[in-house]
């Protein structure tokens, strides 16, 4: 199994080039996210794959100011759902976790197919959703933006964008964030 690899190349690139988008493609992703677990398997996720050009440009309007490099994009992958699709335990909503955890397996997919799939949060909810055709009650949680990296940087990056084209983020060291038997923060 491979699945350290396709973790260890998975990179949020904003520098892309252009990919031929398939039904076959859209299936593959979609398959990868079939299989996810799910709370009672109840499977909560739901996928818009938009790769029509006039889609696209309607989407690219939505985007935050410092987004304009999505607008490279060949696909553009809508994750929505609503909290009552999935287990709401108590103070426990379950829809984000497992919609998050499909939406992470067709990443990884997308990483080992060699193509970048990058999500983002940086668009406007309302307008994207009207232009999806996606009900109020429901939450578009983020966009996946598919193309190829381009080793050529995309001049409309800022300084820091340009940055985490040649090197990943910094992290938070493991004792950050790992606990061992018992929550005992320093
Ligand atoms: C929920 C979510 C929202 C994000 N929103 C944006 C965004 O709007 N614009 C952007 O350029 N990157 C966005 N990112 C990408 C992160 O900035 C990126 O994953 C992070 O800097 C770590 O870099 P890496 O994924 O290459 O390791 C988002 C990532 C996630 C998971």
């Amino acid at each position: 199994m491979d699945v350290k690899k396709a973790i260890n190349k998975r990179r949020a690139y904003r520098s892309l080039e252009p990919v031929e988008i398939t039904e076959e493609l859209i299936k593959d992703f979609a398959e990868s996210a079939q299989i996810a677990p799910s709370c009672m398997n109840k499977q909560p996720w739901k996928f818009v794959f938009i790769h029509e050009r006039e889609q696209l440009e309607k989407i690219f309007k939505t985007l935050s100011s410092g987004n304009k490099w999505v607008e490279k994009a060949s696909l553009i992958i809508g994750v929505f759902n609503k909290p009552e699709d999935d287990c709401i335990i108590g103070e426990r909503l379950y829809y984000l976790f497992d919609t998050g955890m499909a939406t992470a397996f067709m990443i990884l997919r997308a990483t080992e197919l060699g193509l970048v799939a990058h999500p983002i949060a940086g668009f406007n909810e309302q307008k994207a959703k009207e232009i999806l055709g996606i009900n109020k009650d429901e939450r578009l949680i983020t966009l996946i933006i598919i193309g190829k990296h381009s080793k050529e940087v995309n001049p409309v990056l800022s300084e820091p964008m340009k940055l985490g084209e040649k090197s990943r983020p910094p992290r938070k060291l493991l004792e950050e964030f790992i606990f061992i038997n018992k929550y005992n923060p320093k």
